[in-house]
């Protein structure tokens, strides 16, 4: 059995879909579920990019002890002595190097020819080789490269002591055939091959990332990089939990091969990252959607009854996945509540869960049935508070068919509470512009969407939001019973992430 070994790029190249930068603080938390879910690598961040970012690489090389921690550089020395210290703190260190060589790169955005793109890795792998030994360097745009250039290229940065080739689909151009040529390719024409990994990373402009990485797995690669719900640049990278389920369950063609990846930890890891990145999964996406297990049809419903294996060719526990229950209710005490949430992955500290336990008593006098999704969405909104600068104290709303909407929001601030008042296009625009009267701030609402949580008229709703501020994007979500509410505990949110990055 060989293993593949994964490379996670959901706090780098995820977070670098516009709307999705965390803190440190959510960024370390992350890494944390990742490193619980088995990762090999974890690519922290592109430290020379923000002051930010290269403190969440330094918090994530200090707290994570079993999987590599990797930093992002380019080809330049400041990148790659920012990217090196950021690490120096990591069990296990690694930087990855990136330099375009497609003709189209050089040609646009270099303006140089191919001879002074080989001198630059070279010269960069060598500074990178003093701050760490395990370098990895990905020849960007790797898939529209002239393929001679290219084996030049990799078989340079081998001898140079890069002990990772990844190649990278910049573009999400490439389709699997065309993939498995391309590894099968180099393997045949870089004389020095055999002495590195061959690593590939897709993006899935055409839907086909997942499906690449896996022929570059047939073909050889032997590690893939990928993100948690294939967040990423544009329409995202390949997904962690797509490529992993598939070789897990399509024994009959990936059978030589294993990963560690603690498939269990896949769903509380996926719902992690939707919350600190505000990015909801949608309904359908493939492993960790709503939708992946559910069944309407009622033949479908009939047949999975008789024998699952007819419409399911998964168990939705080996992902982590519990069937969504009818659980606690109002006469439920704390321990209950707090054995279910130790069941569903959250390991609470006595102030937060004394805080989520007093917001479930709340639902519970509201609704009556409270499912794990309600649960889950408590606990995470208690986990994922990074001291708020602003917190809600209350807000009224006058609105219906013949009035126009008007909203009074009262908000805290250091012990102090401050009050808005305005009138809006509907009750939630009201709402958003008293807050932007108390807290001065001019934001853009880029992104508003409303779902309900569990089923019922009673159901928790769940708001989640994007804001941007100058030149910093940041996701909020909320819940409640009440969508206004809700709206309001998002927009908040937003405002105090934005105020902590
Ligand atoms: O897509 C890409 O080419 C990248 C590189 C930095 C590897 O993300
Ligand atoms: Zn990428």
């Amino acid at each position: 059995m060989e293993k593949i070994i994964i490379f996670d790029t959901t706090l780098r190249d995820g977070e670098q879909a516009p709307g999705a930068s965390m803190n440190s603080f959510q960024k370390t938390e992350v890494a944390i579920q990742l490193e619980k879910l088995g990762v090999d690598i974890i690519e922290a961040g592109f430290p020379v990019a923000s002051p930010g970012d290269f403190t969440a690489v330094s918090a994530i090389a200090k707290n994570i002890k079993r999987s590599a921690v990797c930093a992002l550089a380019r080809c330049i020395y400041k990148d790659i002595e920012r990217a090196g210290t950021a690490i120096k703190r990591a069990r296990h260190p690694r930087i990855h190097l990136f330099l375009a060589t497609s003709k189209i790169h050089l040609k646009y955005k270099f303006k140089k020819a191919e001879d002074e793109i080989v001198s630059i890795a070279r010269d960069s792998i060598r500074k990178a080789g003093k701050f760490c030994p395990d370098i990895e360097f990905s020849p960007e745009d790797a898939t529209r490269t002239e393929k001679d250039f290219l084996f030049r290229m990799v078989e340079m940065a081998i001898n140079e002591g890069a002990r990772t080739i990844n190649i990278p689909d910049t573009v999400g151009y490439s389709y699997p055939q065309e993939i498995f040529s391309l590894i099968t390719d180099i393997k045949d024409n870089v004389p020095n091959i055999n002495k590195a990994v061959i690593a590939i990373h897709c993006h899935n402009d055409l839907g086909l990332a997942t499906a690449n990485s896996l022929s570059a797995i047939l073909a050889g690669a032997r590690q893939v990089h990928c993100t948690i719900n294939g967040i990423g640049e544009r329409a995202g990278n390949a997904s962690l939990e797509e490529i992993v389920m598939a070789m897990k369950t399509r024994k009959d063609v990936f059978g030589n091969f294993y990963t560690d990846i603690r498939t269990k930890e896949i769903y509380p890891a996926s719902r992690l990252v939707s919350k600190a990145t505000g990015f909801v999964v949608p309904p359908n996406k493939a492993i960790v959607g709503k939708n992946a297990f559910a069944h309407e049809s009622g033949i479908h419903q009939d047949a999975i009854l008789k024998k699952r294996i007819t419409y399911e060719i998964m168990d939705p526990c080996d992902v982590g996945i519990s069937e969504s229950s009818l659980i606690l209710g109002k006469h439920s005490g704390r321990h209950a509540f707090r054995q279910r949430l130790k069941m569903l992955g959250f390991h609470l500290d006595e102030d937060r869960l004394n805080k989520a336990f007093l917001r479930f008593k709340e639902l519970a006098d509201k609704k009556k049935e409270i499912f794990d999704d309600d649960l889950r969405i408590i606990a995470e909104d208690e986990i994922r508070v990074v001291k708020p600068v602003w917190q809600l104290v209350s807000f009224q709303v006058n609105a219906g068919t013949q009035v126009k909407p008007q909203a009074r929001v009262a908000l805290k601030k250091k012990m102090k509470t401050f009050i808005g008042e305005s009138s809006g296009d509907g009750p939630v625009d009201a709402c958003f512009k008293a807050i932007d009267k108390v807290t001065g701030f001019k934001v853009k609402l880029e992104d508003f969407r409303l779902e309900a949580v569990t089923s019922g008229k009673d159901a928790l709703g769940h708001a989640s939001l994007r804001l941007k501020s100058k030149d910093i994007t940041a996701s909020g979500h909320g819940s409640s019973t009440d969508i206004i509410e809700a709206s309001v505990r998002a927009y908040i949110s937003a405002l105090n992430k934005i105020e902590s990055l």
